[in-house]
Parts: C-alpha cells; sequence; structure tokens
C-alpha cells in the first residue's frame, strides 16, 4: 500500500521538474524518425561533469510501434541506468504520447544521450541548457503591479479605502443622522490607525446597534435551515460557542479573529470601508480578510447599500472557518498578487459570483455560501425561489458576468462543491498573464516569488519532506495493521 502512493507523488515531483527545468524543442525529420519533442533536466550536480547524478528526460513519440524501444536502446548502449520510466497521452498532440525517463547519469553522459537522440530530429527551436537556469530578468518582475511581499506590507495597502467614515452617499440611509456620521467616522478612525500585530479595538456597541443587529439575526437565522449550504450550519453554531455570536450581542472582531486563526489560519483586520478589488485580494493571499466593524444605519436593518459587521460576521466569517473554502479564498488572492488590472477584473468578478453570491448543490437541492447571499433575507430568498436565472461556475464565463451592487443579480453561479470551485479557479489562474507564480509560506507569512530555479528547488525540497512524513506514516499504520 505504501510504495504505489509515495512513488506516484515523487513522479509527480520528477515530471514536474522536468517540465520546469531545462527545455529543448525538436521537430520530426521527413520519414527519418519518430521523436520530435525533448525536454532535458540536467544532474543535480551540474558543476562536476563526470560526476553522477539524478537527471530526467521528457520526449514525445509518435504513436507507432517501435518507437519507445529505439529510444531506449540508446540509453543501455550508453550504459545509462534508468531508474523510473512512464508515459502518458500528449497534451500537446493528440497523435502522441510522452515518455519521462528518470536516470542515474553524469552530465557528460546526459549530453552524448542528448546528442543521440538529437540524431533522429531537426531542431527548430532550442534553449541551450545553460539558458535554462536563468531566472526572470529582474525588470520583468519590476514591471509588475507593487503588491505587498510579506503580512505587515498589508500596512500600505489596507488604508486605500474607497468610501469610509462620514462621507455618506446622499442617497444612505444614515446620510441625514449626524449622530450615526459621528459614529461612523469613529469606526473609520479606528480602522485607519490600525496597524498590522495590533489587537482589534473592542467596541462598546450602543442599545441601538445591537438592537439593529439582532432583527438581521433573527431574520436571517429563520431561512438558514433551508438556504445555507452544509458547511456554513457546521460552523454557525461555532461562532456562537466561541465568539458570543447571539441575537443580543455582536462579537468582537479581535475574538472572532482569534477563533478563525485556530480554524484555518485566517485571521480580521479592521477596514474603514471598500477597499479596491486589488487591495482587498491582496489580504486574502495572506489568510487576512478586511472586516468593517461598523453597523448598518437603524432605519433599515434590512438593507445596507455597503458591507457593515452583520454582513461580515453573518455572511463571512462562518465559512471562513472551513478550511476547503479557506483556501479557495486565499487561492483566488494569491491569483491576483502582481497580475495586470484587467485580470484583476476577472478575478474580483470570480470572487463576486462565488465568495459573495455563490450556490452550490448539496443533496440535489440548491443552497448559498456566497455572503451576499447569506447577510440578505431578500436576495437569499429570491436566489432559491426557483426564479432566479442559474448557471453552473466557469470561471471563463463568469468573469464576464456584470456584477451588481444595488439590486437582485441577474444571474447566479452554481458549484458542486468548494472543491470543484477551486480546481477551476485553479485552472482559470494559470491564464493569468504574470511572469511568475508565487507561493505563500506559512512560517514568514510571506509570499515567495517563484523565480528561478533555486527557489523552485526549495519548494520541491520541503515537498519532498512532506512526502517522508506521509511515508513514514503509512509504514507505521502498516506496521500496526499487521501488513
Ligand atoms: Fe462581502
Amino acid at each position: 500500500q505504501i510504495n504505489p502512493i509515495r512513488m506516484a507523488c515523487e513522479k509527480a515531483i520528477h515530471v514536474w521538474l522536468a517540465r520546469v527545468h531545462f527545455r529543448v524543442f525538436f521537430t520530426p525529420q521527413m520519414n527519418k524518425s519518430t521523436f520530435t519533442k525533448i525536454e532535458e533536466n540536467r544532474p543535480e550536480k551540474e558543476n562536476a561533469a563526470s560526476e553522477k547524478g539524478r537527471a530526467a528526460i521528457v520526449f514525445s513519440l509518435k504513436n507507432e510501434v517501435g518507437g519507445l524501444v529505439k529510444a531506449l536502446k540508446l540509453f543501455q548502449e550508453n550504459h545509462v541506468n534508468l531508474v523510473h520510466i512512464e508515459s502518458r497521452k500528449s497534451k500537446r498532440r493528440n497523435s502522441e504520447f510522452e515518455i519521462f525517463v528518470d536516470c542515474d547519469s553524469s552530465h557528460e553522459q546526459l549530453n552524448e544521450i542528448i546528442q543521440l537522440l538529437r540524431k533522429h530530429v531537426n531542431v527548430v527551436e532550442m534553449d541551450p541548457p545553460d539558458n535554462s537556469c536563468r531566472p526572470i530578468p529582474e525588470e520583468d518582475i519590476e514591471n509588475v503591479p507593487w503588491f505587498p511581499k510579506k503580512i505587515s506590507d498589508l500596512d500600505r495597502c489596507a488604508n486605500r479605502v474607497l468610501m469610509y467614515g462620514s462621507d455618506l452617499d446622499a442617497d444612505h440611509p444614515g446620510f441625514k443622522d449626524n449622530v450615526y456620521r459621528r459614529r461612523r467616522k469613529h469606526f473609520a478612525d479606528l480602522a485607519m490607525n490600525y496597524r498590522h500585530g495590533d489587537p482589534i479595538p473592542r467596541i462598546e456597541f450602543t442599545e441601538e446597534e445591537v438592537a439593529t443587529w439582532g432583527v438581521v439575526y433573527r431574520e436571517l437565522n429563520k431561512l438558514y435551515p433551508t438556504h445555507a449550504c452544509r458547511e456554513y450550519l457546521k460552523n454557525l453554531p461555532l461562532l456562537a460557542k466561541h465568539c458570543e455570536c447571539r441575537e443580543d450581542n455582536i462579537p468582537q472582531l479581535e475574538d472572532v479573529s482569534r477563533f478563525l486563526r485556530e480554524r484555518t489560519g485566517f485571521t480580521i483586520r479592521p477596514v474603514a470601508g471598500y477597499l479596491s478589488p486589488r487591495d482587498f485580494l491582496a489580504g486574502l493571499a495572506f489568510r487576512v480578510f478586511h472586516c468593517t466593524q461598523y453597523v448598518r444605519h437603524s432605519s433599515d436593518p434590512l438593507y445596507t447599500p455597503e458591507p457593515d459587521t452583520c454582513h461580515e460576521l453573518l455572511g463571512h466569517v462562518p465559512l471562513l472557518a472551513e478550511p476547503s473554502f479557506a483556501q479557495f479564498s486565499q487561492e483566488i488572492g494569491l491569483a491576483s498578487l502582481g497580475a495586470s488590472d484587467e485580470s484583476i477584473q476577472t478575478l474580483a468578478t470570480c470572487y463576486f459570483f462565488t465568495v459573495e453570491f455563490g450556490l452550490c448543490k448539496q443533496e440535489g437541492k440548491l443552497r448559498a455560501y456566497g455572503a451576499g447571499l447569506l447577510s440578505s433575507i431578500s436576495e437569499l430568498k429570491h436566489a432559491l425561489s426557483g426564479n432566479a436565472i442559474i448557471k453552473p461556475f466557469d470561471p471563463k464565463v463568469t468573469c464576464k458576468q456584470e456584477c451588481i451592487i444595488t439590486t437582485f443579480q441577474d444571474v447566479y453561479f452554481v458549484s458542486d462543491s468548494f472543491e470543484e470551485a477551486k480546481v477551476k479557479m485553479r485552472e482559470f489562474a494559470k491564464t493569468i498573464k504574470r511572469p511568475f507564480t508565487v507561493r505563500y509560506n506559512p512560517y514568514t507569512q510571506s509570499v515567495d516569488v517563484l523565480k528561478d530555479t533555486p527557489s523552485i528547488n526549495s519548494v520541491v525540497e520541503e515537498l519532498r519532506h512532506e512526502l517522508d512524513i506521509v511515508g513514514d506514516a503509512l509504514n507505521r499504520l502498516n506496521k500496526h495493521l499487521g501488513v
């Protein structure tokens, strides 16, 4: 039971390494060869030409009899020991399949093998091995929009709010209420003065604010059993247990932040109002969720033109306590770092129709997981009424849909699960133009920019260590079971 799992993981790493390292492109010579494309990976100890190390080569073959035998014979004739070999259907050309070969060879031997393989092909494009380890040019990295590299960098962008404080629009329910506007200014100042690492200020909510919260809490809780997804229903009671979330008490963001950190590593950061999509999504990359702390105006408890603490706490928090959802949210955030304005817009739209207005299917029934729905009685009812237009979530389609702020959405998007949505978003994120990819480092709460082979190799080393742990766990389990 152990070896196949271990091998599968290690193979995945080898194949991946082979892809990211050295690439040499070939094309078939007319009627001469079956080989069309070769990618090579130099030995680990590249400075010692005769010293043996692990090397990997990936080449593609036309789907015909004998091609693989011819190729493997070259390794035998050169006394190169094959450690591992596997094949798969080519993703590039339907008529071909790809061979991955893992071997023990010196750099010298590897060069010879590559030369021999080359005799079967015409080279039309080539990246010599020495080129392949060049990092991405610094200017390419510097030309992308600035983004936070470590969690404290959020101090530089968390205060760039689009609307905040007492600057309410004329149609805002609290526009003519000077007491409310002063209160909003107080919340805005607290958020603007907040810095990473500070405890979130505790608020003594007024009776009026608690009463407004109470109406929202009571009415929404009537709908949740039949409208909210199961993950939401599982986590909502935890919020009551750990953060005193009750009809007569508004939870403190500091308590909520501590609760989330223990569940999924997410933390809360107070914010004065709407952030730009770029800044908001950047927070998600660090598992930081920007939360407003003010309460909507009491004149209309069931309506707010902007996110307020009722929306954050009842809409977002229960799902941020769910590991799969937390990861989904973070992946959208990571995809946004350094992305162009156009890409940010597409990601923000996908975020809007999932994290804010997403639906899923559970036991054959539609359920809501979007916070915009789970904090709005009327829209929650509408979305599941059978009258709303509902389409399958597909980032390529969803990202073109118009986001509506002032009334119900024209369309809602449904996923089978967060896992399915995550896989789709992951694929979509790969299409975003960016000269590098990033990886979150939870130990340093920073983002590693994977721009050269050393940075990629360090990730592989970590993965190998993780695999060792899995292998060790399986060994111990097998011993325990007497296998
Ligand atoms: Fe929201």
